[in-house]
């Protein structure tokens, strides 16, 4: 067996505590948009929007860490072992022994399916969700930027769509971390920064 650093005690601050934070999102935003009643409509959307200034905060603080520290890179897409690995998550996933296409390492963290998965959460799904969401906090001061023919249910609709597109998100996501053999292998690298290679 042999055992790799792959994830730095900051990527792990910033996966869990991001992880906490949309989680909690996720909550009071449905809570606002009327699905469903556990904290009150008021304290909904104070901590709603107390949450969305601190996911803001650890987003500007992990964009400028992957970039000083050259992690961005292990995003750039690429098809190289896709068809292999999109086998693997349809059909040999399901067999006994079958082996994973990818080898995870810290030079190479990401299978291809992930870089994709996470670019377009972090190029796509994040920011609408960052502009509209702040477009919506400062919905009083639109006649300033020229927004006052804007209808707020667009901006509102674009930012519940997104918010939509983050729950999908974050169920396949935690389906695929227990895809791992054995069972709890990607959360164990996640939590403890090793992965243990048993292939
Ligand atoms: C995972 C992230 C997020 C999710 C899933 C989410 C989801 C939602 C949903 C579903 C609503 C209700 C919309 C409606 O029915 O009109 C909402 C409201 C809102 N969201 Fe988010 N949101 C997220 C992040 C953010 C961020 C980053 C910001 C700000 C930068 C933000 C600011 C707001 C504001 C200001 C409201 C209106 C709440 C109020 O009435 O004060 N959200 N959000």
């Amino acid at each position: 067996m042999t055992r790799d650093m792959v994830f730095s005690r900051f990527e792990r601050f910033w996966h869990w505590s991001q992880a906490a934070l949309i989680i909690h999102l996720i909550m009071t935003g449905f809570e606002v948009n009327g699905a469903y009643e556990f904290y009150g409509y008021e304290r909904a959307a104070e901590l709603h929007r107390f949450n969305a200034w601190l996911l803001l905060g650890l987003s500007v603080f992990a964009i400028f860490w992957h970039f000083i520290s050259g992690e961005w890179k292990q995003y750039i897409p690429t098809t190289d072992k896709m068809r292999a690995v999109l086998r693997y998550y349809t059909l040999d996933i399901f067999k006994k022994d079958s082996v994973h296409p990818f080898k995870m390492t810290p030079l190479v963290k990401h299978n291809p399916l992930q870089r994709i998965a996470y670019s377009a959460f972090n190029l796509m799904i994040l920011p609408i969700i960052w502009v509209s969401g702040l477009l919506y906090m400062y919905y009083n001061d639109w006649p300033d930027i020229g927004m006052e023919n804007v209808p707020l249910a667009l901006v509102a609709g674009i930012h519940t769509a997104a918010g939509f597109a983050m729950l999908v998100f974050l169920i396949v996501h935690v389906y695929m971390i227990f895809t791992g053999k054995p069972l709890m292998r990607y959360l164990k690298a996640m939590i403890t920064g090793y992965e243990d290679s048993h292939d």
